[in-house]
């Protein structure tokens, strides 16, 4: 399969992006494109048969559910059998569309593939204009997990999905790397207090200042067996490279880079801080340590970057956990875990 890259430079070129891309979603293909958070791999939700393509190019087990991303309430309220006063909180408060996908009870008519057999749905409204242009003009909601192989770091370029998927799938809208660079928060809403099972974009501080009390779940899986937050594996995210991570100091991370000259290290450099210069180091320029955005931002660019390196490890420093910390530490945990 010839795996077409649709230009987002012209007005006209936009066009023809869409014009393209949402035939492809209607016709049920597969066509991956940006979202605030990362790359998607997105099949028309409502067609089992394109769903099932996306479980085949990504190499994904069938217990995995996936997100389905709406451009509407309207279209929001056709996926679930409820939708609560929580989801209007979330609106008000601006928090929706963005990126935070939200487990409600699922309607019969959205196939079982898509929810791995659950009888919830996560339902997404991306703020990224090019996902919502492709789901408006595709006029149903779109199925679509990271555009990644299953268990590689997610893509936050059109170049990092054809790494992973050319000759895969039959199209990728290039809209450029991504805002916010980590996926959405996974907030189940059909429980009495809203849980977090995936950290992401929208932070816990957030979503208690909408609704006072948030759970959240701790669950690392090993197994595939079905969990109460499907698909969050322990090892996940993760490059082909062994990771390791250390405390988020610079002294940490001078020490770390000492301990060991005799192998070549990839690492994770916050700008503000200063290393020696040693031959035996390859440097990702990470950006403020403080900025924990921008360090969200750039974290898979910086996994895919090092990868590409012929380093033994790749050294990364711990940013705290609060605000999107926490997400990135969720990630970075992941992608260190080895069996
Ligand atoms: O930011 C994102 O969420 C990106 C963009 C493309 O929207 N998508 C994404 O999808 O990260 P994916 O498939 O890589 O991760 C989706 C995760 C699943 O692994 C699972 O943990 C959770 O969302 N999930 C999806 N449906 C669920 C369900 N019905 N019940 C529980 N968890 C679910
Ligand atoms: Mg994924």
């Amino acid at each position: 399969m010839v795996t077409l890259l649709l230009g987002m430079n012209s007005k006209q070129e936009q066009e023809q992006t869409f014009a393209i891309a949402s035939e492809f979603i209607k016709s049920g293909k597969l066509v991956a494109f940006p979202t605030e958070t990362v790359y998607g791999l997105g099949a028309n939700a409502l067609d089992k048969h394109a769903v099932a393509k996306i479980f085949e190019a990504k190499k994904r087990p069938h217990w995995d559910p996936l997100i389905v991303h709406v451009d509407s309430l309207e279209m929001m309220y056709t996926l679930a059998s409820i939708v609560p006063y929580a989801v209007d909180m979330l609106l008000d408060q601006g928090l929706m569309p963005g990126p935070i996908s939200v487990l409600l009870p699922k309607a019969k008519h959205v196939p079982d593939i898509v929810t791995a057999g659950l009888d919830k749905v996560a339902v997404r409204m991306p703020s990224n204009p090019i996902a919502r242009e492709l789901i408006k003009q595709s006029g149903v909601p779109i199925a679509a997990p990271s555009a990644n192989r299953f268990m590689h770091t997610s893509p936050t370029t059109a170049a990092h999905v054809l790494n992973d998927l050319e000759g895969s799938i039959d199209a990728v809208i290039d809209g450029g790397p991504t805002d916010v660079g980590v996926e959405s928060t996974v907030l189940d809403l059909t429980t009495s207090i809203p849980t977090i099972l995936r950290p992401g974009g929208i932070t816990r501080e957030q979503l208690e200042e909408v609704f006072g009390k948030v759970n959240t779940v701790e669950k690392f899986s090993e197994g595939n067996e079905s969990q109460a937050s499907p698909g969050q594996l322990l090892r996940h995210y993760a490059p082909e490279t062994q990771v390791e991570l250390i405390e988020g100091t610079e002294t940490a991370l001078v020490e770390k880079i000492l301990e060991d000259v005799s192998q070549m290290y990839g690492v994770f450099l916050p700008s503000n801080w200063g290393i020696p210069p040693l031959d035996h180091v390859v440097v990702f320029d990470w950006g403020n340590f403080e900025d924990t955005e921008l360090l969200a931002k750039r974290l898979y660019e910086g996994l895919r970057f090092l990868e590409s390196h012929p380093v033994a490890k790749i050294i990364i420093p711990l940013p705290p956990a609060t605000g999107i910390g926490v997400a990135i530490r969720d990630r970075l945990i992941r992608a260190a875990h080895t069996y």
